[in-house]
């Protein structure tokens, strides 16, 4: 099989992965719950991995990265934890589902007010539309660091001053950027960076977190046990144990941390250049193909995603021929991106997705460019 599935989940992961995480399903206890051998390693390996992460992603403090089980699960967290009633947040309509469920619910729950920055046929946005919709009770501003359909960066930085000169907070979903380009939440002007860690961070399904900036306030999602203040009847205030009820998965951090220490050897600049390479390449491909309408806007940074159609094909035809015929794994259909296709005007058609990885080969893409080719031309 050729993967070119990596904005869903990276799929070949770096050998230490596996042997971190098999290492630790034998020797790990219950981090907090004890002080036996088993469960102070447990604690070492997840206080050694915020560390870690602190250090990728340059987030001040190792206690302020809290453990989740994906980013949809961070961003609930963030969202949830940060707006309540009388509170308006911006959005753009690049956003995935796992930003846009948790606004539409907290305004119809709390009456929070969410805008929305539109996206132009490009699938760019304009950043005086995030001046515009800014209200005296703008809590904060949120959005993805690039578009998990088309792969067009947000320039995050700009968004950030925008928010900060207004007295609101960003919140930025990494989701498509952590591990594939620096990520440096100080940098960004993220007061909350969200993460998962099986995308290009390359480690295993079942972990993902935020980081948070001292002095945000993030109000607990779930409450429960913690290993610490067991009489308390509230959840102990402290980060990161205020965010992080029940027992963690020590397994998936362990090979998490794994990953983390395979990217600092390879380097994340390499990782994005030889990734910038790839798309440049299948995009130049794709382009020059008869009958192929691809979408996004090439002209500036861009993470390793290409979408595309094939004349009026249903995507999901295209994509399931890519599989069966050509062994070609891509992402058909609606992406959990519905403001985006239908900026795009793909509601109906959705898209063929393309993306790549630190493993992805240049002969790969050109099976991938054959194969569409060969679609193309029989459609
Ligand atoms: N959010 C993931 C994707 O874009 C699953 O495919």
């Amino acid at each position: 099989m050729i993967y070119l599935d990596n904005a869903a989940t990276t799929l070949q992961k770096p050998p230490q992965v596996a042997e971190a995480m098999l290492a630790a399903l034998r020797t790990l206890g219950n981090s907090a719950r004890g002080a036996h051998e088993g469960a102070m390693d447990a604690a070492h390996t997840i206080y050694g991995a915020r560390v870690k992460l602190a250090a990728f992603f340059n987030c001040p403090r190792p206690d302020h990265v809290v453990w989740t089980s994906n980013i949809t699960e961070s961003l609930n967290i963030a969202l949830t934890g940060m707006l309540g009633p009388g509170d308006h947040a911006i959005a753009t309509d690049l956003e995935h589902n796992s930003v846009l469920r948790p606004l539409y619910r907290l305004e119809a729950e709390r009456g929070v007010a969410v805008d929305f920055v539109p996206a132009d046929k490009r699938g760019c946005v304009d950043y005086a539309d995030f001046e515009r919709l800014l209200r005296p009770n703008t809590k904060l501003i949120v959005c993805t660091h690039a578009s998990n359909l088309t792969g067009n960066l947000v320039d995050v930085k700009r968004v950030a001053a925008i928010a900060h000169a207004h007295g609101a907070l960003l919140v930025v979903d990494a989701a498509q950027t952590a591990g594939t380009r620096r990520v440096d939440m100080q940098d960004l002007g993220a007061d909350v960076l969200c993460f998962t860690g099986h995308k290009g961070l390359m480690g295993p399904q079942g972990t993902g977190g935020l980081c948070v900036r001292e002095g945000v306030e993030i109000a607990p999602f779930k409450v429960g046990g913690t290993g610490v203040q067991t009489y308390s009847k509230t959840q102990p205030e402290q980060y990161p144990t205020r965010l992080e009820a029940g027992t963690l998965n020590g397994h998936g951090i362990a090979g998490l941390s794994a990953a983390i220490d395979y990217l600092n050897e390879v380097g994340v600049e390499k990782i994005e250049a030889k990734e910038a390479a790839l798309t440049r390449r299948f995009c130049d491909g794709v382009r020059a193909i008869p009958g192929v309408t691809v979408y996004g806007d090439f002209s500036g940074g861009h993470a390793g995603i290409v979408a595309l159609n094939v004349k009026d094909r249903d995507s999901g035809e295209v994509s399931d021929i890519l599989s069966g015929d050509y062994g070609v794994a891509t992402r058909a259909g609606a992406h959990c991106a519905p403001r985006l296709h239908e900026a795009l005007g793909t509601k109906e058609q959705g898209a063929v997705r393309f993306s790549f990885s630190w493993f992805t080969t240049e002969n790969e893409i050109d099976a991938a460019l054959a194969a569409v080719r060969e679609i193309a031309e029989e459609a």
